[in-house]
């Protein structure tokens, strides 16, 4: 089937495919487009929405909170060590979630970083939130949630974060805004490629991720004196041969499949 993207999308799109220095490539969409590899592209994008909203997590506690109010926001951990034998979630799996929920909605008066807060807050929760619409997605479909290690692509990014502050955050959030975007580039781009209940999911996504990336990016230049353009441009660079060379493990933000 083909899902026709529609004006709208691709205005939606347009600004993130002129951020990243270049397209997904076609090897990649042909692989990530044969039936064999959805479980490792279903899994991958789970372990990927967890790892947004940890980042978002990490970023309120390192950021927003005073020392000794850390606390006063629980952890994220329990993600991490979902039974996976029973194949899903359970009931009390999703209780920390509204701890969570609560919490965010709770350290707003001692926050010490209110614009990185809100912006932040309002991500983890919607990264959360696919998650369960992934792993949902994923059980509908009989497709075990199994560990899978993380591919190359933001580990590598984050070896060039500098060690001091406030370059590491302006660092992190331009890494964001690079993830954010070509999540948003590529759910556009297999979309077309995929049955129509995993198209329709992948479009309902593309909202959210380009606003996650526009948020990255404006947060990154609030916190810099000086304009981002060169550090972002590096980035670019950093990201674009990680899209374009060799790649052997194939993930959602992996390169042209070896
Ligand atoms: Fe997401
Ligand atoms: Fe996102």
């Amino acid at each position: 089937m083909a899902v026709v993207l529609s004006e709208e999308i691709a205005e939606l799109v347009a600004p993130v495919a002129g951020f990243l220095a270049c397209r997904t490539p076609q090897a990649w969409l042909s692989k990530a487009a044969e039936a064999a590899q959805l479980s490792a592209i279903l899994i991958d994008h789970a372990n990927c929405e967890v790892k947004a909203a940890m980042t978002a997590h990490s970023m309120i506690r390192r950021y927003c909170l005073p020392k000794g109010k850390k606390q006063l926001i629980p952890n994220l951990d329990f993600y991490q060590c979902i039974d996976v034998e029973e194949g899903g979630l359970h009931e009390q799996d999703f209780l920390e979630k509204r701890a969570l929920t609560a919490a965010l909605n709770s350290i707003s008066d001692i926050t010490h970083n209110d614009d990185i807060l809100a912006k932040m807050a309002r991500l983890a929760r919607e990264e959360i939130h696919h998650f369960e619409q992934v792993i949902e997605l994923m059980k509908n479909r009989g497709i075990p949630y199994t560990p899978m290690p993380a591919g190359r692509y933001a580990k590598a990014m984050l070896t060039h974060v500098r060690t001091y502050e406030p370059e590491a955050l302006i660092d992190k959030l331009i890494i964001g805004a690079f993830i954010e975007a070509r999540s948003c580039e590529r759910f556009a781009a297999l979309a077309p490629l995929l049955d129509d209940e995993l198209a329709k999911f992948y479009i309902s996504l593309l909202r959210s991720e380009a606003r996650h990336y526009s948020d990255y990016l404006e947060l990154a230049q609030s916190y810099s004196k000086k304009p981002i353009d060169e550090r972002v441009a590096f980035f670019a660079g950093v990201e674009r041969d990680l899209i374009l060379t060799p790649d052997t493990e194939f993930r959602f933000h992996s390169g042209v499949p070896a």
